[in-house]
């Protein structure tokens, strides 16, 4: 029996990016877009181009740069969204628009107070146009799951009639569950008559933990292709992560027999570290395939089983997931060519002036550390990709902290080849350099949220700081790095800052 195809469509640039705190510039949306080409993803959804002049700029870029993927740009049933990401995508070898419309009794009623029969008409209209502008449309009834079957087969068979290619059948809210996703797939299958013009895909939410097993179902159930995102990131829960769709269907060729996937799972590592440095969103590390304990063994009796036979307690090989353990530590003799390596080996490829940035912070921590990990030259490539040519810099800080003395700071940056400082008091060292900041910039930002993590083991582990801020309805993150957390804080709040203003 010939296999049949399951396409990868990745929406990690545009769903994924709708994560709240996810926001990439478009230079980091096309290293991405890159790594997902060299993955060999077959379409990526690379924004939604009427949404902001920087996601137009960002689809645009990717359009003209990817030769062996199709590129996407989303867009609502609205004049200006197709027309808008038509131009953004007619660079692309395969360009796609992918239109959507929510069709949905609760969308309709609240969100759009408009009849079913509008609903149809506009969907109609719209893709009759996108399909005048493009030759390959995708449309997804947004909210599919929760639509009325009879009118979700009404408004599917009409959009395939205009020119749908693809029909993609979005469990928005993640509230379907595995055997009753396939059954809407095999109803779509039984029901629309001219069913056969289109592929069928599936797009599912993880708000119950169930968007990779939905995905699974739409499979088995005749989809043929499905929309994920790498690590899973995505609107709220998040999205059917690319990794364990992919994972699952070469792992499981029992269950799977007729289908397989496009991907060179052996890039799948390195582009969930590079999505995960970019993003700032760190992949935990029990997350399935990716995660970092996805392959170690703790426990004595699986430790001497996988010694015997590895197959005891590994269904997958980590080398087919580009994992495979590294066992030289890299430490202060080491040079610039054997970091480069490692990074390129985590994913984290850097230009030549980022690759001298980051060894100078490696050789400084080398001489700090004994041993400098994994973990540590990520954080500190990391660091270094979040930084761009406007951000600002720091110059010198200086803080007073202690037990009944008010702490005072003093902080020196570079702002637009400005040299700027100012002293302020605070709650503590690391408010008080935040204060001094602001007084600098005449800003005021809101403190979303603050994290701080050991790198590694140890006294002189790295502290790495994530930060999330708010200024009006800008959102941005920044993180940083250093062996002082009030120095990692400080460079997080900059990097932060620098995005927002
Ligand atoms: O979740 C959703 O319904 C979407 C659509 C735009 C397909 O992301
Ligand atoms: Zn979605």
């Amino acid at each position: 029996m010939a296999k049949e195809k399951v396409f990868i469509f990745d929406t990690t640039l545009r769903d994924g990016e709708q994560a709240p705190g996810a926001s990439l510039t478009p230079q980091e949306k096309l290293e991405v877009a890159l790594a997902l080409e060299k993955m060999r993803v077959d379409i990526i959804e690379a924004g939604f181009p009427a949404s902001s002049p920087g996601d137009f700029e960002a689809v645009e870029t990717i359009a003209k740069k990817i030769k062996n993927s199709a590129v996407c740009g989303l867009a609502r049933c609205i004049k200006k969204d197709i027309e808008a990401a038509s131009l953004a995508v007619k660079k692309a070898k395969v360009p796609r628009i992918h239109v959507f419309l929510a069709t949905s009794k609760i969308h309709l009623q609240y969100k759009f107070k408009k009849p079913a029969s509008e609903i149809l008409s506009i969907a109609k209209k719209h893709v009759r146009l996108a399909r005048r502008l493009c030759g390959d449309i995708e449309f997804s009834p947004e909210d599919a799951t929760r639509t009325s079957k009879d009118f979700l087969f009404k408004v599917i068979e009409e959009t395939i009639k205009e020119g749908a290619r693809i029909i993609n059948i979005p469990d928005t809210v993640g509230y379907s569950y595995p055997l009753e996703f396939y059954q809407l797939i095999k109803d779509i299958f039984n029901n629309v008559p001219n069913i056969n013009k289109a592929v069928v895909s599936a797009h599912c939410h993880d708000d119950l933990g169930m968007a990779v097993a939905n995905s699974l179902s739409a499979v088995m159930s005749g989809a043929r292709q499905v929309h994920c995102t790498v690590n899973g990131i995505g609107e709220r829960a998040g999205n059917a992560a690319l990794e364990e769709v992919v994972m699952a269907i070469k792992t499981r060729r029992d269950v799977f027999p007729g289908v397989y996937t496009g991907i060179n799972t052996k890039e799948i590592f390195k582009v969930s570290r590079l999505v995960s440095a970019l993003t700032g969103f760190v992949v935990p590390p029990n997350k399935a395939i990716v995660g970092d304990n996805s392959f170690r063994h703790e426990s004595g009796i699986h430790q001497d089983a996988v010694l015997k036979e590895r197959t005891t307690y590994e269904i997958m090989n980590p080398k087919d997931i580009g994992a495979a353990g590294e066992n030289i530590v890299l430490g202060k003799h080491s040079g610039r060519h054997a970091l480069m390596k490692r990074l390129e080996k985590l994913g984290l490829a850097l230009s030549k002036e980022r690759l001298d940035f980051v060894f100078e912070k490696f050789k400084a921590l080398a001489d700090k550390k004994k041993e400098v990990f994994d973990d540590d030259i990520i954080a500190l490539a990391e660091e270094e990709m979040k930084i761009t040519s406007e951000d600002i810099q720091l110059e010198e800080m200086k803080f007073t902290s202690g037990t009944n003395i008010t702490p005072e700071s003093f902080v020196r940056i570079r702002h637009k080849n400005k040299e700027l400082s100012a002293v302020s008091a605070g709650d503590g060292p690391v408010d008080a350099c935040f204060k001094a900041i602001d007084k600098m910039l005449k800003i005021k930002p809101v403190l979303i949220n603050y994290k701080l993590d050991a790198v590694t083991k140890g006294r002189d582990a790295l502290g790495k700081v994530r930060i999330e801020l708010k200024l009006k309805n800008k959102y941005a993150v920044g993180v940083g790095s250093s062996t002082d957390i009030v120095e990692s804080s400080v460079k997080a709040y900059l990097n932060a800052v620098s995005r927002l203003i």
